[in-house]
């Protein structure tokens, strides 16, 4: 963030914010800013604290201690005008399963105030858009994971929200389901300049939408940035792949490790995705397993990868709770 920019650059601002379920500290001190136009996921795992953030950010749930700015309003207080000018997809989509797709949007346009009419036009808009014209009049109580997903996602949008709050779109979802739902994210974040937060397991999803991504860990705000920012600070060297042919025996890995400027040495179903010191390693590593009469069929040095930076990440977690 520039040193020149105000508060009003901000559509998400977070500050110390926190919350607690009993003794259980869910978000830790939290300091966000978001800017407006800007994908942000959130990411983590399980039990991190990214829904109780988004539900936080949305004014459903309280904060104990700091506050939110959103759209400029306090969430804690003005809860009500966050949530019409948001959009949010959760968790569990939380649609009426005894009401049908038509009636589930209807019903929610009706809430968020429009005419009859008007609820009619936008919801015949949203089941169009979101290919679920066909499944209009069906209960969603026979919804699959996807389906349900979908129309959330379609009802989230109802009203043309500036922001969306998406926790998990596409947790459930088939790769096909999945790829059609990040790329509707991407372009609901380029058409109109949405600030989207987006809660999600999945790194390959987040490096293919999101502009930061914010790594949270047992509530606390572990690292922050552009995917390459966040390589940087948390894969150490550079990363290299080599095609061995196949998967190698755990030896074959240890003796990469054991090369001078090897920082790490992880099985692939290639071979090895390893992280050098720098680019001058590379060649003794593979003289080194030539010496060895292990077949080299490749070794290619590169950007890190999102994969990698899933390792890195995992390997944060792991190496602070050991
Ligand atoms: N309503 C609640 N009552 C009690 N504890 C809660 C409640 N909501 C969240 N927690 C606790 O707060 C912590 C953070 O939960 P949260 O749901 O925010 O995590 P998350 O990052 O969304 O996890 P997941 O990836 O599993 O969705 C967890 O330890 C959870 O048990
Ligand atoms: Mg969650």
């Amino acid at each position: 963030m520039s040193e020149t920019s105000t508060a009003s650059d901000f559509t998400i601002e977070a500050h110390a914010l926190s919350r607690s379920f009993d003794d259980r500290v869910a978000v830790d001190g939290l300091e966000l800013r978001v800017a407006r136009g800007e994908v942000l996921a959130l990411l983590g795992p399980n039990g991190a604290g990214k829904t109780t953030t988004v539900r936080m950010l949305n004014g459903v749930l309280a904060p104990d201690r700091g506050y939110a700015r959103v759209l400029g309003l306090d969430p804690a207080v003005d809860g009500e005008a966050v949530r019409r000018r948001t959009g949010v997809l959760t968790e569990n989509a939380g649609l009426d399963d005894r009401l049908t797709a038509r009636e589930n949007l209807e019903y929610a346009a009706r809430m968020r105030g429009f005419s009859i009419a008007d609820a009619r036009t936008r919801v015949d808009e949203q089941l169009e858009r979101f290919a679920m014209a066909d499944m209009a009049e069906v209960r969603t109580g026979g919804f699959s994971t996807g389906q349900r997903k979908r129309l959330a996602l379609a009802r989230a949008l109802l009203h043309a929200p500036e922001m969306l709050f998406l926790d998990e779109p596409t947790s459930g979802l088939d790769p096909a389901a999945t790829r059609d739902v990040t790329s509707l994210i991407g372009t609901l974040a380029r058409e109109q300049g949405r600030t989207i937060i987006l809660a999600t397991h999945f790194l390959g999803e987040a490096g293919r939408v999101a502009d930061r991504m914010a790594v949270l860990d047992r509530g606390r705000l572990r690292a922050i940035g552009r995917p390459e920012e966040l390589a940087a600070d948390l894969w150490d060297g550079i990363p290299a792949d080599i095609d061995l042919g196949g998967p190698v025996p755990q030896q074959v890995l240890d003796l990469i490790s054991s090369v001078t400027g090897v920082l790490r040495a992880d099985a692939r179903a290639t071979g090895a995705t390893i992280a050098i010191r720098d680019r001058a390693i590379m060649p003794v590593v593979v003289a080194t397993l030539a010496a060895n009469d292990i077949d080299v069929f490749g070794a290619t040095i590169r950007a890190a990868s999102m994969e990698d930076i899933y390792f890195a990440i995992e390997s944060s977690f792991t190496s602070e709770r050991t």
